[in-house]
């Protein structure tokens, strides 16, 4: 049976990475409307079609669709350089970005100072650090939330010079004078401002005026989200966060719409987790500085799970419902899209961790200090894996009594239902359930 659309808000519910981008653009034929609403160039999501790899940071992904009208909401960062980048590569491939894209006029730009800042800050917290992906996000948001932020609206306003003065006499007098870093030049901050002209302003607009008009019309629309639940800014494992909310109801302030513009809220979880950068991580077996097993080895080399964005390697682990509850609460989650299962193939067991255990008590909720987090021992529930191919299903049926009795469990553990069992990276691997 297949999976009947309705507006949507499809979010990752574990910390990124969960196959947001292959989710979206599967679904993406049966909306008008594919819409970003935070994060920025931090996200990678990846699309597998045949044999074409495509990779977007900014643009939502369902820009590879004839009739889909996609949008970037006022919640999201944009470095026009890199979106330029993005642009031309699907250009190149035949894809008409200029006839489907539409920017918000208030999104905020992301500039050479953000970017120097967040490498500096990386640098000067050494073993604390966050670990980001050093595209300027935590500098952006600073500045939005600090009230001197650019927007693509302000790239032709009257006081613009002065507020570049203002901004890099104070960016430049932390990087030099408290960081020990370079300072930022003019010429590459308007250059940086040039090119935003030239290759963003085009594609500008009302985008809530837009989508309002879409909705008038009764258009289908799906909110895409980047990150993950546990990458919020609020409800995440704070500090080691990205610097939005990346929950279902940042949708809504991320593109201007009201709470009811939703009927669904997809949450997106691999069958595994994954995590890259810094944090605590309680059911993490394996990661490249040395932590060692076999069961997470074999997810990172058979998922190949290395950062769309950066690169890095990710660290792997089992399956935290814990984790995925959480996200299944405070987001409203009405149904479960699985990813992954078919890297789980072929493992003597699988496991499920269903509470933590902290100084000899049992716990069944996330702990708000990162340290307390990080101490959790997992209590996992063990079950038999199955050794024959789920890579490429596209019925429940076909898959091993095993993964289904592990599905299922899945869906009892996190109190919400499986819609979706995606088995392979491309379009075409994928149950509905
Ligand atoms: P996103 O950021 O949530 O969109 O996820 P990423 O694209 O960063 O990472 C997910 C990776 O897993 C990508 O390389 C996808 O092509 C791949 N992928 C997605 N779903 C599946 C699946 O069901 N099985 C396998 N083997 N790979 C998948
Ligand atoms: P998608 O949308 C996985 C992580 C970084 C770091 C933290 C803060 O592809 O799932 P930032 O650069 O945002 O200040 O980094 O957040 N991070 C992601 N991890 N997937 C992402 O996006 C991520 N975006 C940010 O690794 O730990
Ligand atoms: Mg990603």
């Amino acid at each position: 049976m297949g999976y009947k659309m309705k507006n949507t808000i499809a979010i990752g519910i574990q910390w990124g990475d969960e196959g947001k981008g292959k989710i979206v653009d599967l679904l993406a034929p049966q909306a008008d409307v594919v819409a970003r609403f935070q994060g920025g160039p931090n996200a990678g999501h990846t699309l597998i079609i045949g044999e074409k790899k495509t990779v977007l940071h900014h643009i939502p992904s369902g820009i590879l669709h004839d009739h889909t009208l996609c949008l970037i909401g006022n919640g999201t960062v944009v470095d026009a350089a890199a979106l330029h980048d993005e642009i031309t590569l699907l250009q190149k491939a035949g894809v008409p970005v200029h006839e489907r894209l539409r920017i918000s006029d208030r999104c905020q730009l992301i500039l050479p100072y953000h970017l120097a800042l967040d490498a500096a800050r990386e640098v000067a917290r050494g073993n604390a650090r966050i670990g980001t992906t050093g595209r300027g996000i935590g500098p952006c948001y600073e500045d939005k939330a600090c009230r001197r932020g650019i927007r693509l609206c302000d790239l032709n306003a009257a006081n613009l010079d002065e507020r570049i003065t203002n901004n890099l006499h104070y960016m430049n007098f932390i990087l030099t004078g408290f960081l020990h870093a370079e300072p930022v030049k003019r010429e590459e901050v308007e250059a940086a401002l040039e090119l935003a002209r030239i290759h963003v302003l085009p594609l500008v607009a009302d985008v809530a005026q837009l989508l309002h008009a879409q909705q008038k019309a009764n258009a289908c629309i799906l909110f895409e989200g980047a990150q993950g639940t546990m990458l919020d800014i609020d409800h995440g494992t704070y500090p080691f966060v990205t610097s939005s909310n990346t929950v279902a109801g940042a949708a809504l302030a991320g593109l201007g719409v009201g709470p009811n513009a939703a009927d669904e809220i997809l949450g997106i979880a691999k069958a595994y987790m994954t995590r890259v950068g810094a944090g605590p991580f309680p059911t993490e077996l394996y990661n490249a500085d040395g932590m060692e097993d076999a069961a997470g080895k074999h997810m990172a080399e058979v998922g190949h799970e290395f950062g769309s964005t950066t690169g890095r390697p990710r660290r792997t682990g089992w399956f935290d419902a814990m984790v995925t509850r959480h996200a299944v609460r405070i987001n409203g989650i009405t149904s479960l899209a699985i990813t992954k299962l078919d890297v789980l193939d072929g493992l003597d067991e699988v496991k499920l961790c269903v509470g933590y255990r902290i100084n000899g008590e049992t716990i069944d909720t996330i702990p708000a200090d990162a340290a307390v987090f990080d101490a959790c021992e997992p209590i996992y529930e063990t079950m038999a894996g199955w050794k024959a191919s789920t890579f490429g299903a596209t019925h429940m049926a076909q898959l091993p009594t095993a993964a289904q009795s592990f599905l299922r469990r899945i869906a009892v553990v996190c109190e919400a239902p499986i819609r979706m069992v995606s088995t392979g990276p491309d379009r075409e691997h994928i149950c509905h359930c």
